[in-house]
């Protein structure tokens, strides 16, 4: 039932983004300059510290929350495994392994994944999730497994 409902909002996504924005894409100089004024201007939530324990049991937490919530649109590995309109997305789906995003602290993926980042297709879970719950998730983020490893979300396999 869960499966279902997030995949129908997954499509819902889909749609927006091919039917939405079609201007040109950014330059590279331009996508660095968007990065950084992201980072440093619009992400709050820096000096945040994560209360939970960076141990096996939030790991496995984050991980279970994440594949309820997240994998929709990031995959199983947070690394857009089997995600069929990952790079079609606009911005693309990133890989959640990447440097750029883990350059980020705790406190700030924390807030990314509170509000999301608007107006592009990665939305806020404040209400759906709890704090533990997210927090859990950024040490999930943290201790990604290695692409392709845990394969395709099963919404996505039929
Ligand atoms: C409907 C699709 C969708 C879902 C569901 C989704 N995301 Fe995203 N996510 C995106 C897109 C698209 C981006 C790229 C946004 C950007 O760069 O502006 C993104 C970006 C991110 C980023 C990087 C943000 C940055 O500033 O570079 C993180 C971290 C992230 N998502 C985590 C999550 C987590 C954790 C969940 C589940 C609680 C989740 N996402 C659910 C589509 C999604």
């Amino acid at each position: 039932m869960r499966g279902n409902l997030i995949c129908a909002c997954a499509a819902m996504w889909f749609a927006i983004q091919l039917g939405g924005c079609k201007a040109n894409p950014p330059g590279r100089l331009d996508t660095k300059m968007i990065t950084e004024a992201k980072r440093h201007i619009f992400v709050h939530g820096k000096s945040q510290k994560n209360p939970l324990p960076a141990n096996a049991a939030t790991i496995a937490d984050g991980k279970e929350a994440f594949s309820h919530y997240c994998v929709a649109c990031h995959g199983l590995d947070g690394q857009n495994t089997g995600v069929p309109f990952a790079n079609r997305m606009s911005p693309p789906v990133p890989l959640l392994s990447g440097k750029d995003i883990q350059a980020y602290t705790d406190g700030q993926l924390k807030w990314v994944i509170d509000y999301g980042i608007w107006p592009s297709g990665m939305p806020g879970s404040k209400d759906t999730l709890s704090d533990d719950e997210i927090w859990s998730i950024v040490v999930y983020l943290r201790h990604l497994p290695p692409a392709g490893s845990l394969g395709e979300p099963e919404m996505y396999s039929h």
